[in-house]
């Protein structure tokens, strides 16, 4: 891998990743000592990531290479890297706007209200139950655009896909 280090900011960014690849390795050594635990048990993708692991060098797959222990830090501290800027800043916008729009706070509001109450947590049962949250999730969404140009994408090989052409830029 080539890291280019031009300012003070990339230099400490780099480090702060070390560092994180540092603590991720730390837990992933905590939830291997109760590998035995999670057999049955399966608790997040953790679990499930060691499991296949555990699963693949028993039976001595080929995949087994694809689930090293830097491909399971790997996995991790992208869901970490892509999930945590992104649900701060659109939880930011969140409430921006709904305390821009109060009578839209309100509607949201008596809809969780009716549908879910005060003793309990919401859960993915209820999604299709608060229509009007989830218009307003996504039009928070769409409006805040927090990633506009998305994440550059590249074919590992050269795709015909009707009469586009996209031509790999891997060697
Ligand atoms: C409101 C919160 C979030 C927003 C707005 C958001 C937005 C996005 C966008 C726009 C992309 C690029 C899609 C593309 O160009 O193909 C993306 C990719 C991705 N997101 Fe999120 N995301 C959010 C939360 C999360 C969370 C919580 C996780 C993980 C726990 C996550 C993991 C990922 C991953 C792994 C990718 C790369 C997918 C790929 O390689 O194709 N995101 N996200």
């Amino acid at each position: 891998m080539n890291v280019y280090i031009t300012t003070h900011s990339e230099n400490t960014l780099i480090n702060c990743i070390y560092e994180a690849q540092r603590c991720y390795l730390q837990v992933q050594n905590k939830f291997r000592c109760k590998i035995g635990n999670v057999i049955g048990n399966i608790r997040d993708i953790l679990d499930s990531l060691l499991l296949s692991q555990k699963e693949t060098i028993d039976e001595g797959s080929d995949l087994a290479e694809s689930l090293t222990d830097a491909h399971l830090v790997g996995t991790i501290s992208d869901l970490f890297g892509a999930g945590t800027d992104t649900t701060i800043i659109t939880l930011h916008w969140t409430l921006a706007i709904m305390a821009e729009y109060q009578d839209i706070q309100k509607k949201v509001a008596m809809e969780i209200e009716e549908v879910i109450g005060h003793d309990r947590l919401p859960s993915l049962e209820d999604r299709g139950r608060l229509p009007y949250a989830e218009a307003t999730m996504m039009e928070v969404l769409r409006f805040s655009s927090i990633l506009p140009l998305g994440l550059p994408h590249a074919t590992t090989c050269d795709v015909m896909l009707g009469i586009l052409v996209f031509w790999t830029t891997s060697d």
